[in-house]
């Protein structure tokens, strides 16, 4: 796509520095009207999700708008330009000689069903939930004041729970677990476990289907997590070994032999006192485990697109939270180094970077009192 934008960009004079480059203008406009058509197309994509457009795309392939329209009972002009805006993202394809559009198989997999590993379309409601807070967002700015994770539109906690469950099925034991030394062998013999910063228990109620042998207990402090934490975890069938209860990060009681914390730390208002706090509560052997998302050292080796959506997701949901509690704020990009800083902090200086994956890594400690 090209945009003749000389003209006027020719009587641009900068100030001061060089010359404007009007290819180099174009280029940008470019990139900024894509992503203006992306951030607009994010509102539609949320709607097929939240109206089963893509899953009834996914049964009725060469389906047109009127066919869709009979089928879903929902309103057809709005269904055609639905469909229209989606054959110009490249999300479906459209065949002009008979109207109709089709999910191709490949994308139904990322949009349509939930228990494709690679799901992602529950992530367009977590954008939704992010958009709801921008004017608190725009006053955090001024104050410098935090959003607390339970302030947010209830969007974001089912949106995050459905967008990283298929990532959660595929690594959380195959990848994450099996990384730490021994700790597979130890669920599986029959361990306690705790989850801290729970959520909807996602993690919590994948370990308990995983282990049989062992006991889970997951904390947050977010009531309304919890709630549908209990509620997850019966519909899973695994109701009668997991138990989920309101606690803060550095509240919770007893003694547990692997203490997890998936996607928290660098949520936290005091990352490294939680460390400490779970130090008090690993039973002697025990492993505490952290998994967060992956980055490099510096900023420079952050800059790709995985990195955008994890410093954008991070500025919006965790950076706010660990604001509020009143914290710094590792955010979501903080890195290997700075983890293990927190964890040397916390009272483990062997802490070890077990393993890197695209999204994640795994950082975990035992307890020194009696490594073995
Ligand atoms: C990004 S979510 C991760 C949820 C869950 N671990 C998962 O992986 O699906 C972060 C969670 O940490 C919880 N949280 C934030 N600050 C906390 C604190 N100080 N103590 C306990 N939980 C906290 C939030 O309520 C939220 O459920």
């Amino acid at each position: 796509m090209s945009i003749d934008i000389t003209s006027p960009i020719d009587t641009i004079k900068p100030a001061s520095g060089p010359e404007v480059d009007p290819a180099r203008v174009e280029e940008f406009v470019v990139k900024v009207a894509t992503d203006l058509g992306t951030a607009h197309n994010s509102v539609l994509a949320y709607l097929g999700d939240r109206l089963g457009l893509w899953s009834a795309l996914a049964s009725h392939p060469g389906s047109t708008s009127a066919q869709l329209a009979t089928r879903t009972g929902l309103a057809e002009r709005y269904l055609r330009e639905w469909l229209a805006a989606q054959a110009a993202a490249g999300y479906i394809t459209y065949e002009p000689s008979t109207g109709a559009f089709t999910l191709p198989f490949e994308h139904a997999l990322v949009l349509a069903d939930p228990d494709s590993p690679v799901f992602m379309a529950a992530g367009f409601e977590v954008v939704a939930a992010v958009w709801s807070t921008v004017d608190h967002l725009a006053h955090g700015y001024a104050t410098g004041e935090g959003i607390g994770w339970h302030e947010h539109d209830s969007r974001l906690f089912t949106g995050f729970e459905r967008f990283f469950r298929p990532v959660y099925r595929g690594a959380l034991v195959s990848e994450w677990l099996t990384s730490v030394p021994g700790l597979v062998a130890k669920l599986e013999a029959g361990i306690r476990v705790l989850d801290v910063g729970c959520g909807l228990g996602t993690a919590t109620t994948l370990m308990a289907q995983s282990f049989p042998a062992s006991t889970f207990v997951g904390v947050d402090y977010h009531d309304e997590s919890v709630r549908r934490a209990r509620i997850e975890a019966n519909g899973s069938g695994v109701g009668d070994r997991v138990s989920f209860a309101v606690h803060d990060a550095t509240s919770y009681a007893g003694d547990f032999d692997l203490i997890c914390l998936f996607d928290t730390l660098h949520d936290l208002g005091d990352p490294v006192g939680a460390l400490a706090y779970a130090r008090e509560h690993l039973a002697e052997g025990g492993w505490l485990v952290a998994v967060e998302p992956n980055a490099g050292e510096s900023l420079e080796e952050n800059l790709h697109p995985l990195g955008l959506t994890w410093y954008a997701s991070g500025h919006s949901l965790c950076v706010p939270n660990s604001l509020d509690q009143g914290g710094q704020a590792l955010g979501a990009q903080a890195g290997p180094k700075r983890t293990l800083q927190a964890f040397a902090d916390g009272g483990f200086p062997s802490a070890q970077l077990m393993t890197q994956t695209m999204l994640n890594m795994v950082i975990a400690a035992q307890s020194e009192t009696t490594r073995s």
